[in-house]
């Protein structure tokens, strides 16, 4: 597979420019044809489970914003200039469009959130903004100019506006042309703004990634741990002195709190099992289609022929833990022993595990029992091209 990253080494990349600096890679996946037509992607816009939006200019130049799904005759009556239609997720929907994710083998893919694809006409743009997240912009179709600004945050001045979060000004401080095959990088917080340029729709890649804000990680992590906690676990004060002033919350008191707090992060084991089970939650566990299955039936239907993957909604990881491995799946986690480590790769990395590819596994009672209970939650699906 050709390095997306063109001349630059994946070392490289993580060294000097992953969240740190833009980088602009020509030709990053050469004669590359978008696996998506416009006419599909609008398709997709119209339907009720797929997240949509609609960025269009007024005559006065202002943007507005609304939400999909879309009718076929909203999305006919569009004029020739001047919108963007944003689609979310489409990897979950498409598998062509999955498939692209291999070439960004060199991150994590728990890091990763979606494949978002804009179709533009010419002069469509969402705006100036900066978005929260490392974003990899490859150009499908068409050309854009992409400006890029300064670094932002909650004090950069944005536009009074209902519904989109545009900047005040953006101090441009690089600008490109970038046609199907470039892409550009952009870490989290940098001021962006794309323009479709020429005269035909343009489709753009946006691979975006996610890492949880502090206030995701502290809710979720009490959640978390508040299930398993003993009533006992208390604040206590066995070594209470009189109090001078008892309205007072005294000294004393958050090196207590402190002592109740810390073991919590101390606990690798539960944090690893905690954070594995967090960063594999799905966007849409609506999609999941859970089917019973027990060993007769799982025999059968990979004899048949039949071939399992992972669902396309499933987001699965694996870690190592103090006694054994962690199978982190949609979610959920589950202890597994040492020797089943290749097994794990397969099940998280393969695109098909047919019969044969999974023989030696088959004969493993612990194993054949975690493809069960992947295949009765969802993460794992039969399917028989
Ligand atoms: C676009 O595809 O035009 C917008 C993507 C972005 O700026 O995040
Ligand atoms: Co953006």
């Amino acid at each position: 597979m050709s390095n997306i990253l063109g001349r630059i080494s994946a070392d490289e990349f993580l060294c000097d420019y992953w969240q740190k600096k833009p980088l602009l890679i020509r030709k990053a996946l050469p004669a590359f044809i978008s696996p998506i037509s416009a006419d599909e992607l609008a398709g997709l816009a119209l339907e009720e489970e797929i997240e949509s939006r609609l960025v269009q200019h007024t005559k006065k130049g202002a943007l507005t914003l609304q939400h999909g799904p879309f009718s076929e005759e909203q999305l006919q009556c569009l004029p020739k200039t001047h919108w963007t239609l944003l689609v979310q997720a489409v990897d979950q929907f498409v598998p062509e469009v999955a498939a692209l994710l291999q070439h960004f083998a060199f991150l994590p893919r728990w890091r990763m959130d979606d494949v978002m694809i804009s179709l533009a006409a010419p002069g469509g743009s969402v705006g100036a903004h900066f978005d929260q997240y490392d974003v990899f912009l490859l150009q499908g179709a068409g050309v854009k100019r992409w400006q890029i600004g300064e670094r932002c945050d909650e004090a950069s001045t944005l536009r009074p506006h209902p519904s989109l979060k545009l900047l005040e000004h953006m101090q441009v401080t690089d600008e490109w042309l970038l046609e199907p095959g470039d892409m550009l990088y952009l870490p989290p917080q940098l001021a962006h703004c794309g323009i479709s340029e020429g005269d035909q729709l343009g489709i753009t890649y946006s691979i975006g990634f996610r890492a949880p804000s502090q206030a995701e990680v502290i809710t979720h992590f009490a959640d978390f741990f508040a299930q398993s906690l003993p009533e006992h676990a208390r604040y206590s004060d066995a070594d209470a002195l009189p109090c001078p002033d008892y309205s007072q919350i005294g000294e004393d008191v958050l090196p207590r709190l402190k002592t109740l707090l810390a073991p919590l992060l101390q606990d690798d084991k539960r944090l690893l099992q905690w954070f594995g089970q967090f960063m594999t939650e799905p966007r849409y566990p609506e999609r999941l289609f859970a089917v019973n299955c027990d060993e007769k039936s799982l025999i059968k239907q990979l004899k048949r022929g039949d071939r399992l993957r992972r669902s396309p909604s499933a987001r699965l990881a694996w870690a190592q833990s103090a006694d054994g491995l962690l199978l982190f799946a949609s979610g959920h986690s589950r202890h597994l022993p040492k020797r089943l480590q290749p097994l794990l790769t397969l099940i998280c990395q393969s695109p098909a595990l047919s019969a044969a590819a999974l023989a030696a596994w088959l004969i493993d009672d612990e194993a054949q029992q975690l493809l069960i209970a992947l295949i009765e939650q969802g993460s794992l699906e039969f399917f028989d091209e």
